[in-house]
């Protein structure tokens, strides 16, 4: 059966953590450890924000966490240096197996999108850049509803914008959280799990499919 996709794009489709090469000049040695930590803050901010009604959209949230991150390594940003590690996040590449395994499953007939906290324009730009843009239907994005993933609300969104029934929509996500989310508002869920030390969160809330990447995703649906 053609299914209808929503693909989760920091961490899924692009690897957020790629930005310890720009880092690298700035904080040395620590790069990889500051930009865990600015991705970390980010998606504790989302929560934050999302928990307390007071939303601001997701590019605010990585500023925020930059500026935190800057701060716990003891580090002064120029204006200059902030805005450039804002724009290389524009720059992201897509994770090798992308390109070949939305193709496959565009070809088999299934509708792909990508769904994610990021504001739409933002992402459209990252996923043009990054060559993967041509391969989805559409972007959708939490911005719409001022909120953030995992309220249910912005799975349903991705559901309504498919046009399918919750229960026929599927989020591919290789964030844990982000499964449990879609699960728990009735959605079906792939977990990728690029890192097979990555662990699932025991909470009994469990994904249909599991897949080290997206070619193997194709593979399985
Ligand atoms: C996204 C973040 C959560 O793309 O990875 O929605």
């Amino acid at each position: 059966m053609a299914e209808a996709l929503g693909f989760d794009i920091y961490g899924t489709l692009v690897d957020p953590l790629d930005m310890d090469e720009h880092l690298g000049e700035m904080v040395g040695e620590e790069a990889a450890r500051f930009s865990a930590l600015w991705r970390e803050k980010q998606i504790e901010y989302t929560w934050r924000r999302g928990l307390m009604r007071e939303y601001a959209d997701f590019g605010v949230c990585t500023r925020q966490a930059l500026d935190f991150a800057a701060l716990s390594f003891g580090l002064e940003l120029s204006g200059e240096q902030r805005e450039r590690l804002v724009e290389e996040y524009q720059n992201l590449r897509p994770f090798p197996d992308v390109l070949p395994g939305l193709g496959r499953l565009r070809s088999e007939g299934h509708t792909l999108v990508a769904f994610s906290n990021g504001v739409e324009r933002t992402a459209r730009e990252l996923l043009r850049r990054g060559g993967v843009l041509d391969h989805l239907e559409d972007v959708v994005s939490v911005d719409d509803r001022g909120t953030f993933k995992p309220d249910p609300e912005v799975y349903r969104h991705l559901a309504r914008r498919l046009g399918r029934p919750v229960e026929e929509t599927w989020l591919v996500s290789s964030n844990g959280w982000d499964v449990i989310g879609a699960k728990s508002a009735g959605l079906r869920a792939a977990w990728v799990r690029r890192n097979p030390e990555t662990i699932y969160d025991p909470w009994g809330i469990e994904p249909d499919l599991v897949a080290e990447d997206l070619e193997q995703l194709a593979g399985r649906l």
